[in-house]
């Protein structure tokens, strides 16, 4: 299984991977579209998981804030990220995830939220974001499925505030 930078050529297989992974449905694959049209899409920070020559696994980091009064910082927010279902529990997310994360501090961002599964993202070091100064008002959801991984130590003291998604989560 090798991770790479997401191609033009691969749009269509990540569509229906992101169908197939989600249940039948098409709302993360839309969301992707957006996403890759808008100002927060950063090209190397959309990965693809191959294997044998297909795709198995996506995972799509791109930009967006932290709002406290006239100060925003650009952040990192995870979504979606989906594994084949027939590939799942093989490693495969967790592989995307922390190519993911390595790439964004490559990049010199300081943060990565995401909204997600409370027993899975903590296995990579994902927090909750709630406790630690941060808030979402956006998506109205419970304290232990916003969380953040901190890229780069000792930031947390000098960022807090609101994470806001940009318009392309919402369209
Ligand atoms: C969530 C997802 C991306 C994880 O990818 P993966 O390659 O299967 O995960 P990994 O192999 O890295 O890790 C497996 C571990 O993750 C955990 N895990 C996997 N799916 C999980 C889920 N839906 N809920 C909670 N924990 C989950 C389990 O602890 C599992 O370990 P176990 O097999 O020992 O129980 C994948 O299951 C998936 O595509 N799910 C459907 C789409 C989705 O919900 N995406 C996330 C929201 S954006």
């Amino acid at each position: 299984m090798k991770i790479r930078t997401e191609r033009l050529s691969d749009y269509g297989e990540v569509y229906n991977l992101n169908y197939l992974a989600f249940g039948n449905r098409n709302d993360e694959s839309r969301l992707i579209e957006r996403i890759r049209l808008s100002e927060g899409f950063i090209p190397e920070l959309s990965l693809v998981a191959v294997e044998n020559d297909q795709i198995v696994g996506h995972a799509l980091f791109s930009k967006a804030e932290i709002v406290e009064d006239d100060n925003r910082n650009e952040i990192i927010v995870l979504a979606p990220i989906p594994v084949l279902p027939c590939n799942q529990r093989t490693g495969i997310g967790g592989k995307l995830i922390q190519e993911g994360l390595k790439r964004s501090e490559a990049l010199g961002y300081d943060f990565v939220f995401l909204i997600g599964h409370p027993t899975y993202y903590p296995k990579f070091g994902f927090k909750p974001a709630r406790e630690h100064g941060f808030n979402l008002k956006q998506f109205n959801v419970s304290d232990n499925i916003f969380m953040f991984f901190e890229l780069s130590e000792g930031k947390m003291k000098r960022i807090k505030g609101e994470l806001r998604y940009p318009n392309s989560f919402f369209q």
